[in-house]
Formats: structure tokens, C-alpha cells, sequence
């Protein structure tokens, strides 16, 4: 398996990327940032994608979006075709993307929103802490790409304070003070996690409901 920075070469890859990102939505029944072929070619020409290849089959994705004048930066779109699932590709891929970011744009914050278990699970092993949606970019651009996610509604509805995702963010500020005072990071636990999955869900679904009654 080779996990490498994408390039123009790669391109004839955009078609099938969009197709699992696409497909794998669907049997999540998320909602997702939908993006052409033509937005991860670019991605790919600028060097800010990264892509994970066994010989010349496609087996994972993920690419870097920059926010506010370059002050953030997301990794996002990460993709691992079903084949390849479960055998840490995901983890290797966040970590050739995570480390790249940090090279190219050594000052950002470096963030994301997910509702994905393995992705927050990966992001807090990478150093990412849990933040609220305040600490987050106020680019309306950012924002912008939930519009195509079903639970859009719940995060207009909460002024955008929270929605079903967990924001988490590595600030190489705090980083570098956590270094200074020696602070040991906790391990990454499932089950706190799943209940704050659990705990939003009944209480913007329920109200949902009985806003529908
Ligand atoms: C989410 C996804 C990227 C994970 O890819 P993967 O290569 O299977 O993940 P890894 O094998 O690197 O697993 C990383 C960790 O997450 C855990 N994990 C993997 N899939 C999981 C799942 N569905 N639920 C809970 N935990 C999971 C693994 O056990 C592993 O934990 P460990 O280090 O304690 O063993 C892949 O399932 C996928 O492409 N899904 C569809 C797209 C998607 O959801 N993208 C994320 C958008 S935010």
C-alpha cells in the first residue's frame, strides 16, 4: 500500500473518489459536503490531497481545505473504499494528511466536525481536542457545507452553536504549552463519546418530533 501525496497524475482517480464518498453517505443516511470530480483535481493539482493506492487500485482518500485566510485548516473528505476497511488505512491516511498540514500551514489550527466514532477516535490519538462550535471558523464558506447534510435544520435551528457532529480542533499553541507543563494526554473513550452522540440525538430528534406534531 503506498499513501501519498496526490498530484495532476492523479486525476483519472476523481471519478471514483466522488462515487465512494457518494455511495458510502448514502449507507451512513448522512448528509455530506458533495464535491466534483473537478474540486478534488484541483485539490490534487495543489498538492493539499492525500491518496492511499494498492499497485493501482484506489483504496483511500482525504483532502486539506484551508478557512479563514488560512488560520484554519480541515482535513476533510476522508475516504477508505470498503475493501480496505478496518485494517488502519484510515489512521495512516489521517496521519500522512495531519502531518502534511502541519508542514505546509505550520501555524493553523487544524480542525473538523464529525459524527464518525473511528474519525473522532483518530483525530484525539492525532491530538485533537473536543471544542465547541464557537471555537471553531466563522467562514460562512465552511459552513456552507452542511447545507447538504440531512441534520442542516438542527444546526440553523441552534444558530449554529451545535448540531450532531463533535467539533475538535489541534491548536499548536496549546500544543506547545501542554509540552511545556508536561501534560499527559487521557486515552481516547468510546463510551463518553457515544453517549454524547446519544444524548444530542434524543434531544434534537425528540424535539424534531414534536415540532412536526
Ligand atoms: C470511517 C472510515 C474512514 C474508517 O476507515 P478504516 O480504515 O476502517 O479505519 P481504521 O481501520 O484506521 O480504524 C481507526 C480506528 O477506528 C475504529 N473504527 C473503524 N471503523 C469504525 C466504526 N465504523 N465504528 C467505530 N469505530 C471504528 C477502529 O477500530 C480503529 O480503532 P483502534 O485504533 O482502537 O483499533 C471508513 O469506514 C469510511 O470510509 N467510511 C465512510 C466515510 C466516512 O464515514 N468518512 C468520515 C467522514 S467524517
Amino acid at each position: 500500500m503506498r499513501i501519498i501525496i496526490a498530484n495532476k497524475s492523479h486525476a483519472s482517480y476523481a471519478e471514483i473518489i466522488c462515487k465512494n464518498i457518494e455511495e458510502s453517505a448514502k449507507v451512513r443516511g448522512t448528509g455530506i459536503a458533495r464535491r466534483t470530480p473537478e474540486y478534488i483535481i484541483n485539490k490534487m493539482e495543489k498538492g493539499n490531497a492525500v491518496i492511499a493506492l494498492d499497485g493501482e487500485k484506489f483504496a483511500g482518500f482525504c483532502y486539506i481545505e484551508t478557512w479563514s485566510h488560512e488560520k484554519y485548516v480541515a482535513n476533510s473528505g476522508l475516504i477508505v473504499h470498503p475493501d480496505y476497511r478496518k485494517q488502519g488505512l484510515a489512521k495512516d491516511i489521517k496521519q500522512v494528511i495531519f502531518d502534511h498540514s502541519r508542514k505546509k500551514y505550520p501555524n493553523a489550527k487544524i480542525f473538523g466536525i464529525t459524527t464518525g466514532l473511528a474519525v473522532m477516535k483518530i483525530n484525539y490519538e492525532l491530538g485533537y481536542q473536543p471544542v465547541t462550535f464557537s471555537e471553531l471558523t466563522d467562514d460562512e464558506s465552511f459552513w456552507k457545507g452542511c447545507q447538504t447534510c440531512k441534520n442542516y435544520d438542527v444546526l440553523t435551528r441552534t444558530d449554529h452553536k451545535m448540531c450532531l457532529c463533535t467539533g475538535m480542533m489541534y491548536d499548536p499553541e496549546k500544543k506547545k504549552e501542554e509540552k511545556k507543563k508536561n501534560n499527559k494526554v487521557s486515552k481516547f473513550n468510546d463510551k463518553t463519546f457515544q453517549r454524547l452522540k446519544h444524548i444530542k440525538q434524543t434531544l434534537f430528534y425528540k424535539k424534531e418530533k414534536a415540532e412536526k406534531e
